[in-house]
């Protein structure tokens, strides 16, 4: 019984490139927490709901520019506006499962040839995750997918750029999972995982992002 304990609530972030199943197992995931009686809520990053998530959806969509180290820091303060709703969620016991992070953040970015360091630096003290799940999925298996090449992003040279840089950033809350498994195998790795973080981080202090 995940979660139904008076501890607080998970930080589970899914990272991946577009187009690699994360929102489809988010969702799931999600659905299988809550029949599980887990207080739990589905998130994502961009938070397009927002003014500055909307100036984000714009330059996404390719309906403004906007100079490359300013979009990262909209991207960073996109995070930030939402640090301390996600703090107070996560110690009133809610799980957050969170599609894209500060992961997102540098590994696109750096993927422009910004520099890594100047990347992480916005994003310090920030709520680090308890887990993120890295769905790996080669470029050239993402672009066959449906409704790939719609956003700024959607290229497979950047997106093997962007590739390299997640896997740089790997650390030991890094789970990587084959995305190119069956959908329902996915599940089931995901399912594993986040329950036993879930249980694991109960007790525990949230923590800062420090990379
Ligand atoms: P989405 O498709 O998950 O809504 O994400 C939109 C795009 O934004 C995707 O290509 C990844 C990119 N992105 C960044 O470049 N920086 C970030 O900080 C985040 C969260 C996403
Ligand atoms: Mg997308």
């Amino acid at each position: 019984d995940a979660g139904s304990k008076s501890g607080r609530g998970a930080l589970v972030v899914l990272e991946g490139l577009d187009r690699s199943g994360k929102s489809s197992q988010c969702a799931r995931l999600l659905s299988y927490l809550e029949g599980q009686g887990c207080r739990a809520e589905g998130w994502r990053f961009p938070d397009r709901g927002t003014c500055v998530g909307q100036m984000i959806s714009a330059y996404l969509a390719n309906e403004s520019q906007l100079d490359d180290r300013t979009i990262h820091l909209l991207f960073s303060a996109n995070r930030w506006e939402k640090r301390a709703l996600m703090e107070s969620k996560l110690l009133g016991g809610t799980t957050l499962i969170v599609d894209r992070y500060s992961y997102s953040g540098v590994a696109f970015s750096a993927a422009k040839g910004l520099d890594i360091q100047w990347c992480k630096a916005p994003d310090v003290g920030l709520i680090a995750p308890d887990l993120v799940i890295y769905l790996d999925v080669q470029p050239e298996k993402a672009a066959e997918r449906g409704g790939y090449g719609g956003e700024r992003y959607e290229k497979i040279e950047f997106q093997k750029r962007v590739a390299d840089h997640y896997h740089s950033l790997r650390d030991s809350t890094w789970k990587v999972v084959d995305g190119s498994l069956p959908m329902e195998t996915v599940e089931e790795h995901l399912r594993e995982l986040a329950t036993n973080c879930i249980q694991e981080c109960q007790e525990k202090p949230l923590t800062n992002l420090t990379w």
